[in-house]
Parts: structure tokens; C-alpha cells; sequence
């Protein structure tokens, strides 16, 4: 028997069992894990004492190469896998937009041909609907067939992305009788464009005004409202980017009911808060995204929340646009500042960091958060989520106890800031495999523009 790689004297981690074990890929899959595998005509041979082996990183929200706001955000298929890689995320999945008019298969092959000759990590696509007319919902069916087995709906960005309450329970209903999901911006978008509207009206137009004027109350509402209509359509829902308590208790209060709903939440509301919304002058339009950040206090009922399963996900949202001249374009009016921040190659190393090594949950939590549950939820499991026999060697030997400073001057993000700049975080990535292949080994890059896969994902069974 031999191997094309051996990690060896690792400490393997799955969402549910921590044990001593070597781990064998042959053929871009996980072919045996056990005690003192034999070595002999291995090609390469990893040492991973005092290390974590845990299964790659699976980022379920990222907006790459994505037209917004009159640009465009800043890291393509190319450098938005990579920087990925970097953080030990070896597969994501963004979202394909179907424009108005649009059919949704235009959506699909659009996002294909911008991925498929630059990704480098592996990924799969949900389409945002914008439109949904009788001969857009009959799509639905075929491409969850084709791999493409969520959606995502908008509550706000009225006139943009907005979809009436009919359209979201009818696409509830089609999406849950052929196993889709539906993913749900929820955010009142009419009520907040008086308030926008008034706002601007008053003349305020600084970038914090961004915040001010989304109250939580507004994510709460739709929140809510999103898991009344999907148990009306007796459909499972997934709650987006959920930002502050109001909103958790709102998912909270339904899956105590038995409901299949489920949130994610990101690391921009885990370690950021209004209070980065009074930097001076225009610096905080770095942090203009939707939902905006909320008061200080709601971090720690967020990281509760994960710890107890309230929240079943961590993903990036990662959506970039450089300080200068994309940010910019909002100096005189927030409502113009491209809405999105840059997170994709921190996301495990903060959430390792904020949650493990600071005692608030296991290792094993951890990579539910951040990489089986994704998987679960989203039609990848067992061939992506775990490290198991006959799964895809998408593995990363994890250094717990390796300290960094994140900053704009290292990161590998193609974006001119960062949202954690001086964040120092313990737990990083020290080499990265994507099926079996090293992508990243210490500060060094060995992938292949393109040799990431699309991944054809099963469709939502429960989890
Ligand atoms: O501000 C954000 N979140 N931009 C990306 C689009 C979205 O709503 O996820
Ligand atoms: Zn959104
Ligand atoms: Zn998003």
C-alpha cells in the first residue's frame, strides 16, 4: 500500500471526534486515516505534531467579481480563491445574480464564465433572484438539478433586488418541493428607504448614516417575516448575514418550535460595532455593508448564539471594494458608498481565535461552524465538510497556537484595507490541500488559476 501524501502525527478534527491519527490522500480523496500508516513509496510526507488536521473551510457567502453600485467588487475568481486558500477555505459559494428580465441559466453561465478559468479553490453557485415571472419560477426545478440548489432572495434594496412577499412564498413553495433552500436577505427595504430618504433630506450623509438609519428592529421584522412565509410554504429557510439579537431571537424562537430554519452570522459582527462607525472623516465607509454593525453589546449574544446553536454558520459575506475610488464614490452621500467589506481570508483563523482559543466553544464546534454544517446545509456533504475516508482530501493543517496581526500590508485580499487591521488573532493555516493538491504551504502559493471544480451540489435534506 502507499499513498501519494501522508499527514502524519496530526490531531484530526471533525465537527464530531477529536483523535491522534494519519491521514492518507491518494487520488485527490481521503483513502485511510489511522495510527502509524505506512510510509513507504509515499510522494510527499507532512509533519503535523502539535497541529490540528481539519477538514478545508467552506465559505457559503462571497460576492466575487460582482457588479454593485456602479463598480464592480475587487477580487475576481483569481485573486478571491486565493486569498481564500490562504485562510484555509477550500471551497466557496457565490452568488450567481439573475437580472431583471434576465432568465436564470443566464444567471448560472454568466458566473461560470467568470469562475471557471480562475478559481483556484473549488465552489458552487446560489442564484439571486431579482425577477420571478411564471417562466423564471419553472426554471427553478432544472437548475437545482444542475447543482445549483439555493436561491437568494432579497427583503431590501427596493427597486434593486427587493422581491414582493407573493414572489418569495411562491419561490419558498417551488424551491422546497425539488429540495431547494432558500437564503433570505432580511432587511425591511421599505422601511428603510423613508428613513434613508429622510435622512438625506436632513442633510446627513456621512457614511454613518449608513447604520443609522437600518434599526435592528427593521432586520427583526423581516427575519420574522421571512420564517412565517416559510412555514406557510412548509419550506426551509436560511437567514443571511444576521447581525444583531433581535433577529437571532427571532430564528431562535422558531427553531425552539422545531422549524427548519437556520442563520449564519460573519466575523465583521463578531469583532466590529458602531463604534467603527465614528472614525473620522470618511474612514468609515470602510465598514458600509447590510446589514450595517450594531452596538458593541450584540457581539457577545452572537457568540452565544454559535456556541448554542441558535446560529449554525459562520461565512465571510465578502464583498470588496477598495478604499480609494470604489468607497469613494459615496464622499457626499452614503447612500452611494458600494455596499460590502472584505473578509474572505480571515474568517477561520478570527472565528478559531474569538471562540476557541478564547474558551467559548471546542475545536469540534469550531469546524461545524465553519466547515460541516456549511457542507450539510448546502448539498456538499460528505464529500466536502469532514475528513473521512472517500471524502475530498480538502484538508488544513492548523497551527493553533500561531499568532497573527491581520493587516492590509500582509493579506492577500486585492483590496486597499482591511476591516480587521491590528486584529491579532491566534490559529492559523499552515498548509492548505485542495482535493490532495498543497495550494498553500507557510507564506507559500502553489496553485493554479482554474483548477479549482465546480461543484454540483445535492439538494437540501435536512440537516
Ligand atoms: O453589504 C453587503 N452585504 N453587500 C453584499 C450584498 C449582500 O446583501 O449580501
Ligand atoms: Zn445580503
Ligand atoms: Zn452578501
Amino acid at each position: 500500500m502507499s499513498f501519494d501524501t501522508l499527514i502524519v502525527n496530526g490531531t484530526v478534527v471533525t465537527a464530531t471526534d477529536t483523535s491522534r491519527a494519519d491521514v492518507a490522500i491518494s487520488g485527490g480523496r481521503v483513502v485511510a486515516l489511522g495510527e502509524s500508516l505506512p510510509r513507504e513509496n509515499c510522494k510527499q510526507i507532512f509533519d503535523a505534531k502539535g497541529k490540528y488536521v481539519l477538514p478545508g473551510g467552506i465559505d457559503v457567502h462571497t460576492h466575487l467579481d460582482m457588479p454593485f453600485g456602479g463598480t464592480r467588487s475587487a477580487d475576481d475568481f483569481e485573486t478571491g480563491t486565493r486569498a481564500a486558500a490562504f485562510g484555509g477555505t477550500t471551497t466557496l459559494i457565490d452568488f450567481a445574480i439573475q437580472y431583471k428580465g434576465q432568465t436564470l441559466r443566464t444567471a448560472f453561465d454568466d458566473w461560470m464564465s467568470k469562475a471557471e478559468s480562475k478559481a483556484i479553490t473549488d465552489y458552487g453557485f446560489h442564484c439571486i433572484i431579482t425577477d420571478l415571472p411564471d417562466a423564471q419560477m419553472e426554471e427553478m426545478p432544472q437548475l437545482i438539478r444542475d447543482g445549483v440548489s439555493s436561491f437568494k432572495l432579497f427583503m431590501a434594496y427596493p427597486g434593486v433586488f427587493m422581491l414582493d412577499d407573493a414572489s418569495i412564498f411562491r419561490a419558498m413553495r417551488t424551491a422546497s418541493k425539488h429540495g431547494g433552500m432558500i437564503c433570505m436577505h432580511a432587511e425591511n427595504g421599505g422601511a428603510i428607504d423613508v428613513i434613508v430618504r429622510q435622512a438625506l433630506a436632513e442633510g446627513k450623509t456621512a457614511p454613518k448614516y449608513h447604520a443609522l438609519t437600518r434599526p435592528t428592529t427593521a432586520e427583526a421584522e423581516a427575519t420574522s417575516r421571512a420564517i412565517a412565509l416559510a412555514e406557510m410554504a412548509g419550506s426551509p429557510v436560511y437567514i443571511v448575514h444576521l447581525s444583531c439579537n433581535d433577529a437571532l431571537e427571532k430564528v431562535r424562537e422558531a427553531r425552539d418550535r422545531g422549524l427548519p430554519v437556520y442563520a449564519e452570522t460573519c466575523p465583521q459582527y463578531l469583532y466590529l460595532s458602531l463604534e467603527d462607525m465614528e472614525k473620522p472623516g470618511f474612514e468609515s465607509a470602510k465598514y458600509v455593508f447590510t446589514p450595517p454593525l450594531r452596538e458593541k453589546w450584540h457581539q457577545e449574544k452572537l457568540w452565544s448564539g454559535l456556541k448554542n446553536d441558535h446560529l449554525q454558520v459562520v461565512s465571510t459575506d465578502h464583498c470588496p471594494f477598495c478604499f480609494k475610488e470604489q468607497k469613494e464614490l459615496g464622499k457626499d452621500d452614503f447612500t452611494k458608498i458600494p455596499n460590502g467589506g472584505p473578509g474572505i481570508e480571515h474568517r477561520m483563523s478570527l472565528v478559531f481565535s474569538g471562540g476557541v482559543a478564547s474558551g467559548k466553544f471546542s475545536v469540534n464546534r469550531f469546524v461545524e461552524l465553519v466547515s460541516t454544517t456549511p457542507a450539510k446545509t448546502f448539498g456538499l456533504y460528505p464529500r466536502k465538510g469532514t475528513v473521512a475516508v472517500g471524502s475530498d482530501a480538502d484538508l488544513v493543517i492548523f497551527d493553533p497556537n500561531r499568532e497573527h496581526t491581520i493587516s492590509v500590508k500582509t493579506h492577500h485580499m486585492r483590496v486597499d484595507y482591511s476591516m480587521f487591521e491590528g486584529i491579532r488573532v491566534k490559529g492559523m493555516p499552515d498548509v492548505v490541500f485542495s482535493r490532495g493538491r498543497v495550494l498553500v504551504e507557510g507564506d507559500k502559493f502553489n496553485g493554479r488559476p482554474g483548477s479549482g471544480q465546480f461543484i454540483k451540489r445535492a439538494t437540501y435534506a435536512g440537516v
